[in-house]
């Protein structure tokens, strides 16, 4: 049994049953757990007027559960297109670094991510001090395609020789990376993509690197030697550089239409 159902307070109104998707609740005098399939997603406590249903997997984060008005959208329309519509990718940044408080403000906006199966598997990796021992790990593994990307090349050349380039081919100026880890990517890329927007809301910027999350197709095994706390089910789904931005851009840059089909 997942749910503590206060009957007292419980006034039979169904809304925790019809809000079920895994028919865990019956409703007659008092609503009652009748299933073992609660995978704890909380829709039914989150519902609940009387607040007559907690999960007991809760206990103890009771300062999470915060009672918002149901009726009210605290974001407009148009201020949060305006928003994503100003976004657009940063490598040029200040020297001056992000500090854990202000990555626990980002990482908030992951805590409320949707997950796969309610599964909320999803972690975070900052590589700071570590940084550099990460990107030589990197080279390793991706230097089987130098070939094929004239980056990786770029990159290898970089490594042996500093003064080759004025940036690095794959951090630019950046000097802290978020990697993110799951079982499923999709819930990786939605839990990263909450904390990229809340970074741009404080004022930070950055981008997403293609060439380091080929470390983990090509050799994911040795990749995750370098991460032994973390399970081995788990990808390397996100990798995104983030700093203070140098730059400021001014305006809009057209993209392709998007296609939508309507069936
Ligand atoms: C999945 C993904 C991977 C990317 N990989 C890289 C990368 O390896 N290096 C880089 O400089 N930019 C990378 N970018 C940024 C794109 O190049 C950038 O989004 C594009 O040039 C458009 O510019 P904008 O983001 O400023 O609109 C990546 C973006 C995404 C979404």
């Amino acid at each position: 049994m997942k749910l503590i159902i206060d009957e007292e307070l419980c006034t039979a109104c169904k809304q925790c049953a019809s809000v079920c998707i895994r028919d865990n609740i019956i409703v007659e005098d008092v609503a009652r757990e009748v299933g073992s399939n609660c995978f704890e997603c909380g829709h039914c406590m989150a519902i609940c007027k009387q607040k007559a249903i907690t999960l007991k997997s809760f206990e103890g984060n009771e300062d999470r559960i915060i009672d918002y008005n149901p009726h009210e959208i605290p974001v407009e329309y148009e201020d949060f297109l305006k928003f994503l519509k100003q976004r657009r990718s940063i490598r040029w940044f200040k020297k001056k670094k992000i500090d854990k408080e202000t990555f626990d403000k980002l990482f908030e906006g992951a805590y409320y991510s949707p997950s796969a199966q309610n599964e909320q598997d999803v972690e975070f990796v900052v590589l700071d001090e570590k940084l550099d021992e990460f990107m030589n790990l990197v080279y390793d593994i991706i230097k089987v395609d130098e070939d094929k990307f004239f980056r990786i090349k770029e990159f290898g050349d970089y490594l042996r020789d500093k003064s080759s380039k004025e940036f690095h081919p794959l951090l630019w100026e950046g000097k802290q990376l978020i990697l993110t880890f799951s079982t499923d990517k999709t819930s990786a890329v939605i839990a990263n993509t909450r904390l990229e927007l809340l970074a741009y809301s404080l004022g930070l910027g950055g981008f997403y690197s293609l060439f380091i999350l080929k470390a983990d197709e090509i050799n994911h095994d040795k990749l995750m030697d370098f991460f032994p706390e973390i399970d081995k089910n788990k990808h390397m789904y996100s990798a995104f550089i983030i700093g203070y931005p140098k730059v400021r851009f001014r305006r809009t840059i057209p993209h392709n239409d998007i296609k939508i089909t309507y069936f």
